[in-house]
């Protein structure tokens, strides 16, 4: 179903992405070893990268670091380790064809078909290597990182320094990063820093965009008929100027609509509802570092767009900041992608976020 409101993971489901689901396995064909897939959230990265691994010939396991860092509070190598066999147990052929070449990797024990990790030696790079050799003759394995910036919290583990090593040396493995907070992956990846382990490697970036307004109301159309549910062309254009092309507020107003059998209107609002909920859940962690956070995405969101706006706006609420804390904070927001910055001036990208905001 076009509406449902999970990531989606066959063809069927997706609307358009032609262009980026080519790309993808176009670069994967040529051997190329770090692509990332870039763009706010709800643009559809999960959703992409999922059927992309679908679609793709090659053997591929995949990890949700933001799902697997929240579950755990950490991504040690142990942690990350576990989650890639586990991603792999759910693949029969593949660890079945994969076994001979895991079971040389040190902390690494199969019973039947059962394969446990203990802890004391076992390292991400072993795993890494046994996966080239397998690809070696079941050909290019892909490794996918769903919101790859949570790699950062991996301790000890420095996950940018084994990204390095297997680009530069395990020639039959392809990695593949998503990432809704751009900034804090590049901060995490430090491509242009001497100093940091991927300095200067190739990587194939794919950003993806939302969808124009004639392939927002197309994909709603769609999705319409689909369910065979009535609806103006009227309803169509609003929905469109309201939620923008964001596919995971077009899909949630489809589907609230949809089952609920609701009105337009009361169906924009239920999405600004939801949208609030998820505020609170995605943002709880950045409003208890600071409640500063809170207070300077109001102000943006009511329309202080400049630097020296923004800061007064945040001093009358909560009091004196000095500037570099207040110009850390700012940019940690842009960094997570919730804060675009583009001329000097401050924007919420995102439209339904920006009205969630302003309630703050
Ligand atoms: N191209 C698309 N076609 C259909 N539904 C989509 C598409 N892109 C995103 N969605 C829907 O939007 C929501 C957010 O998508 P998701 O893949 O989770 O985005 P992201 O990983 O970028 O945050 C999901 O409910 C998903 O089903
Ligand atoms: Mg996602």
């Amino acid at each position: 179903m076009l509406f449902s409101p999970y990531p989606k993971t066959r063809r069927e489901e997706l609307f358009d992405r032609e262009g980026e689901l080519k790309e993808i396995e176009e670069a994967v064909k040529r051997g190329e070893r770090l692509i990332l897939l870039l763009g706010l959230r709800r643009l559809g990265k999960s959703s992409l990268l999922n059927v992309a691994l679908n679609e793709l010939p090659n053997p591929s396991i995949k990890v949700d670091v933001r799902k697997t860092y929240s579950e755990f509070s950490s991504v040690n190598r142990y942690i990350i380790g576990k989650m890639l066999l586990s991603a792999m147990s759910g693949k029969r052929k593949l660890l079945k064809e994969a076994k001979a070449f895991l079971e040389r990797v040190r902390g690494i024990t199969f019973s039947g078909i059962q394969v446990e990790i203990s802890p004391g030696d076992f390292s991400i790079t072993e795993l890494l290597e046994a996966l080239n050799d397998y690809g070696e003759n079941a050909g290019r394995v892909v490794i996918a990182f769903d919101e790859a910036q949570y790699l950062r919290f991996g301790g000890a583990t420095r996950y940018d320094g084994i990204l390095a090593y297997a680009v530069d040396n395990l020639e039959n493995l392809t990695f593949i990063l998503t990432g809704s907070e751009v900034g804090l992956l590049f901060d995490f990846l430090k491509f242009d820093d001497p100093d940091a382990p991927l300095f200067g490697r190739y990587h194939h970036d794919i950003v993806l965009n939302r969808f124009s307004p004639d392939m927002s109301a197309e994909f709603l159309r769609k999705g319409f008929g689909e369910a065979n549910f009535p609806v103006t062309e009227g309803e169509i254009e609003d929905t469109v100027r309201e939620l923008d092309g964001i596919p995971g507020w077009l899909a949630l107003y489809g589907y609230i609509r949809v089952t609920r059998n609701l009105r337009h209107d009361e169906a924009i609002n239920e999405v600004l509802g939801e949208a609030k909920s998820l505020v609170q859940t995605e943002l709880s962690r950045l409003f208890a570092y600071s409640p500063r956070y809170r207070v300077i995405l109001k102000g943006i969101a009511l329309g202080y767009s400049r630097w020296k706006d923004i800061k007064d706006y945040l001093t009358l609420k909560l009091g004196h900041i000095n500037d570099s804390n207040f110009s850390a904070l700012l940019e940690n927001l842009v960094k997570s992608g919730y804060v675009e910055k583009k001329e000097g001036e401050y924007t919420i990208p995102d439209p339904v976020l920006q009205k969630v905001f302003r309630e703050l």
